[in-house]
């Protein structure tokens, strides 16, 4: 679902009508993402480097049809790359535009996805979470004026616990399970130096799974970030990254959790049916999905 929302909006990819089934190429990239790089059919760094041609071969043939046959009305968020290409000034490169679009392709869904996969199945897991998270929005429906309007960004910024329950769903799924920086002089941490020119992986569930840091690290515990900012990063909270590569997708990434748990526990209750169980690859896998059956809240039929 956030694939297809994502997809059209960027670049009006249409799942139905599409011979090339990109979703399945994004799939095969994130499998291989951190895997052993030995390029032979078969292996999953292959799959993942065949993954990356097919959507990049995609992309490359929309921007030669749309250099032909350009879009009168803007219509995508691909419109106005290219229309940022043809101006002079621009440090746009066709080869840059191309690899911008992918990377907000797959940062766009995968990730968005995920946290709100985890965060059903925490709250599934969690009814005295889920109580006080269905409280706070019904308690917006009964104060908006008129029940048929919208949800606004006035009712946005007051769902306090929901940005809890966010953050708390962050904090465990690691859905980024490590970043990586370079060491670009010699740098001494402790008894430690790092040479210059050395690779860092910043290991996030080391962070976020530190009984120093949180207690009980594994108990979902949205409580823990009462009064606390939920907001931005801090050496102890790195689920969106931090500093200059910090996650430009972490307000929209929180807005559109907040309005799926918003439609999803005032609309419905859900009872869960199979699956659940989680896997590390090492990025967070659901290997038999998450299957739960949903009810209308005002009716008791599936
Ligand atoms: C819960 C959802 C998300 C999580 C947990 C997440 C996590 C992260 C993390 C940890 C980084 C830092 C990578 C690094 O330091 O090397 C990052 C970067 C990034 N994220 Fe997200 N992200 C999420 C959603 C999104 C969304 C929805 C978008 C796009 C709309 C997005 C776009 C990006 C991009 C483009 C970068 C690279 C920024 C840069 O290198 O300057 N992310 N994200």
């Amino acid at each position: 679902m956030v694939f297809g929302l994502t997809a059209k909006k960027l670049i009006s990819y249409d799942l139905e009508k599409s011979s090339e089934n990109l979703r399945e190429n994004f799939d095969a990239f994130l499998e291989g993402l951190l895997s052993v790089p030995v390029a032979i059919p078969g292996t999953a760094y292959y799959k993942c480097l065949q993954g990356r041609k097919k959507v990049m071969r995609v992309l490359k043939n929309m921007l030669e049809e749309r250099k032909v046959k350009p879009n009168k009305v803007k219509n995508d968020f691909f419109d106005h790359v290219l229309e940022e290409l043809k101006q002079d000034d621009t440090v746009l490169t066709e080869e840059i535009a191309l690899d911008l679009m992918f990377v907000l392709l797959f940062t766009s869904f995968e990730t968005a996805a995920m946290a709100i996969l985890v965060a059903v199945k925490l709250l599934t897991d969690n009814p005295r979470a889920l109580k006080e998270l269905t409280e706070e929005h019904e308690k917006i429906l009964k104060e908006r004026a008129n029940p048929e309007d919208g949800l606004t960004w006035e009712e946005y910024k007051s769902m306090t616990f929901t940005f809890q329950v966010i953050n708390e769903t962050v904090r465990m799924a690691n859905i980024v399970p490590a970043i990586f920086r370079k060491a670009l002089t010699d740098i001494k941490i402790k008894d430690y130096t790092i040479p210059s020119g050395w690779v860092v992986m910043v290991s996030l569930p080391s962070v976020h799974l530190d009984p120093d840091n949180y207690k009980d690290p594994l108990n979902f515990n949205p409580w823990r970030w009462e009064g606390m900012g939920t907001k931005g990063s801090s050496k102890n909270f790195m689920g969106f990254g931090g500093g200059q590569r910090f996650c430009v997708g972490a307000d929209f990434a929180r807005l559109q959790m907040a309005v799926f748990l918003h439609c999803l526990v005032t609309r419905y209750r859900w009872q869960p049916i199979k699956g659940g169980e989680t896997l590390r690859t090492p990025g967070l896998q659901f290997p038999n999905g998450f299957h739960v059956k949903f009810f209308k809240k005002d009716s008791k039929s599936g």
